[in-house]
């Protein structure tokens, strides 16, 4: 049997000296989106991102924290990784520019390119741009880069070259041949002209850069990192040994539009020089703009991934960016736009699809999937639509209309939405005749949302899964083979899963100002440890948070800590944040607003009317951006630290003091 075919992409291995913002996000969440519609079409599909830990920034970077180099990136690659992993975007093959393995890889390309030819000693004197890791053709001393805007450096130094002066025609032909290798197509236009325009020779080896990989044998060199850096979608795929692995060429390789010229010039002219295949398509998407200018962290304009998964979950997140900009284009960000489309498209579109449907199959036909009775118009109309999107859809995926395709999926929504609308099943009776078309049209509803589920799988990855389990539908919705998905497989018959809000509403104002206050608290952490919500020692057993004997305290001490006897008034749960419980207490004097870590443990409702023991004099912090002001006291259990929480056998007065 032939084996699946395969798909290789990248997203650019992102620099070291920051963390990952939305941008970043951005680019990786294409690549996870593409990952998973490519495997439901039935690739093998390897995707890579990785870390780029060359470079004067880092050397600067390194030096300001007052830590080694290696010790540096190899805390922030660390970081890069387990954000991805913590967004449900994990690379297949996670690359860092200081693996062994890319090492080995660099010096072999070096070593193609300079047996076939193409590389030679000389001297450059120019101006460098230390925050692009590029020499600026053409800038005079005191010019600033065109790029960034920042002052260039003047740098003369040894250096080899690589003569991409020999690759003008070469390239312009491949373009030609390859008319889909650079996209879109606006981009393409732009880098023609530049390569027409002439090609200069390339330095690629760096005698005053101390802190990059070195060129065997002509040590101080060390490799350029754009040398080094795009040479890691190769080593990424076992490198020298490559056939063996057979992902490379490379299918698709995502970056954002400032980096093009790297990818579609250098890039292609290093792999022509060494023999080497080519990658197929390169894809340049546009920047996610704040207040009309690029994100820095320099600007103080960056917006953090993970305050927003924390709050609206990460398919909110990756819907909006694939669902607000035509990918290509520049769009601007606004916590306004995110929040009104989670509102409008996810919790009162798809979420509120789904769960009306289950609700009335489970009122009507006891939580299993009814069988279609006879069909009206309208219903087949309804099928029709569906069937016909199908096509159009997979078609926008695969010409990387993420934004279309979503719209078209979302008009499948609507189009339910307005069937149910006019239908109105839960205005039928209990007649045979009536139980007839409610059934018809329920199966008729949860065959559509089987449908637009799969469809939006690759983008919304784990509420579309939820939806798959609420159906009762067999396996898992990121198994489904986009080629055979038809209107007609709902499997009718199987039990409901368990009820769940998928998207439950949020009060714009009040979701926009926790996730403010939770990027501020991941920017500016707290320089001392916070108290913890609930008074739990962090290692299991009571004795473990006792201080060692040396460190007992005095009665003054334990003075300083006022607890009184408070009686929870309200509790709920709280979006974003499954441990925890936001609770108002009355403490005697004053109603308080305290948020507790015992949301897995506790019911809500169980708690109302209550008495605890809780610390009234902490100074207040949010806790995921919901102020807290105090703490309950709880026992911590067993090896998991499950929380008790501290009572009163006995009547007690609201107020107490605990002494
Ligand atoms: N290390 C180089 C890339 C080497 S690839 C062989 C680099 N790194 S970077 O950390 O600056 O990441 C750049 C990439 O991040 C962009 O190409 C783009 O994919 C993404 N973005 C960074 N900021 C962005 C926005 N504001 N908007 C969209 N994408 C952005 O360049």
């Amino acid at each position: 049997m032939p084996g699946k075919p395969k798909f290789y992409l990248t997203t650019p291995i992102y620099y070291t000296n920051g963390l990952p913002h939305i941008g970043h996000t951005y680019t990786t969440v294409v690549a996870d989106v593409i990952r998973r519609y490519k495997r439901m079409r039935g690739y093998e599909v390897v995707m890579t991102t990785g870390t780029d830990e060359h470079g004067v920034n880092v050397e600067r970077a390194a030096k300001k924290a007052g830590v080694p180099e290696s010790e540096f990136v190899a805390k922030m690659a660390a970081a890069w990784r387990s954000l991805w992993d913590e967004l449900g975007v994990p690379a297949d093959e996670f690359i860092r520019t200081t693996d062994l393995r890319h090492v080995r890889t660099v010096q072999w390309l070096f070593k193609l390119c300079r047996e076939n030819g193409y590389v030679y000693k000389g001297h450059y004197t120019g101006q460098y741009c230390i925050y692009d890791n590029a020499f600026v053709n053409d800038a005079k001393p005191g010019d600033n880069c065109p790029d960034c805007g920042r002052p260039t450096e003047t740098i003369t130094e040894e250096n080899y070259f690589f003569k991409l002066s020999a690759f003008q025609r070469p390239l312009l032909d491949f373009y030609k041949k390859n008319p889909e290798f650079i996209q879109p197509e606006s981009r393409k236009n732009e880098i023609v002209s530049f390569v027409e325009g002439g090609l200069k020779d390339l330095s690629i080896t760096r005698t005053t850069i101390r802190w990059g990989i070195p060129v065997p044998g002509e040590e101080p060199h060390v490799f350029y990192v754009w040398f080094d850096a795009l040479t890691a979608y190769l080593s990424a795929v076992d490198g020298p040994e490559y056939e063996k692995r057979g992902m490379w060429p490379a299918d698709l390789h995502l970056v954002g539009k400032d980096i093009i010229r790297f990818h579609t010039v250098y890039w292609p002219a290093f792999l022509m020089a060494a023999m080497l295949p080519l990658p197929k398509q390169v894809w340049a998407h546009g920047w996610f703009l704040m207040d009309a200018s690029k994100m820095s962290k320099s600007k103080g304009n960056v917006v953090l991934p993970r305050p927003i998964a924390n709050m609206l979950g990460m398919d909110a997140l990756r819907y909006f960016l694939l669902r607000e900009v035509v990918f290509g284009q520049d769009g601007n960000f606004s916590y306004d736009a995110l929040v009104t489309r989670y509102n409008s498209d996810l919790a009162n579109g798809l979420g509120n699809l789904a769960s009306r449907t289950a609700a009335m199959i489970d009122k009507n036909f006891a939580g299993k999937i009814p069988k279609a009775g006879k069909l009206l118009a309208q219903d087949e109309a309804l099928a029709r639509e569906t069937q016909s999107a199908i096509g159009d859809i997979l078609e926008h995926f695969e010409k990387m209309e993420f934004a279309r395709a979503l719209e078209s999926i979302w008009a499948v929504i609507a189009a339910a939405d307005k069937y149910l609308t006019k239908e109105q099943p839960w205005a039928l009776g209990d007649s045979e005749g009536d139980t007839q078309r409610k059934a018809t049209i329920l199966s008729t509803t949860a065959e559509l949302l089987r449908i637009v589920t799969t469809l939006a799988h690759p983008v919304l990855p784990e509420s579309t899964a939820k939806v798959w389990m609420l159906l009762g539908q067999p396996g898992s919705v990121s198994a489904v083979e986009l080629d055979g998905l038809r209107w007609g497989q709902l499997a009718s018959g199987v039990q409901l899963g368990k009820a769940q809000t998928l998207f439950p509403r949020v009060e714009k104002s009040e979701a926009i100002e926790r996730i403010e206050s939770m990027a501020n608290e991941e920017l500016n952490p707290p320089a001392a440890p916070a108290p913890a919500p609930v008074a739990t020692p962090t290692s299991g057993s009571a004795a473990a948070a006792a201080p060692a004997a040396s460190e007992k305290i005095g009665i003054e001490d334990f003075a300083k800590v006022e607890m009184r006897v408070g009686q929870i008034k309200t509790a709920e749960r709280i979006v974003g944040a499954d441990k925890l419980l936001k609770l108002t207490v009355d403490i005697g004097t004053e109603i308080r607003q305290i948020c507790a870590g015992i949301a897995q443990f506790y019911e809500p409702d169980s708690l109302i009317g209550r008495k605890v023991a809780v610390v009234t004099n902490l100074a207040p912090r949010k806790l995921r951006g919901v102020e807290s002001n105090g703490m309950i006291i709880a026992a911590s259990v067993g090896p998991e630290g499950r929380p008790v929480l501290a009572g009163f056998p006995e009547d007690v007065e609201v107020g107490a003091r605990l002494k």
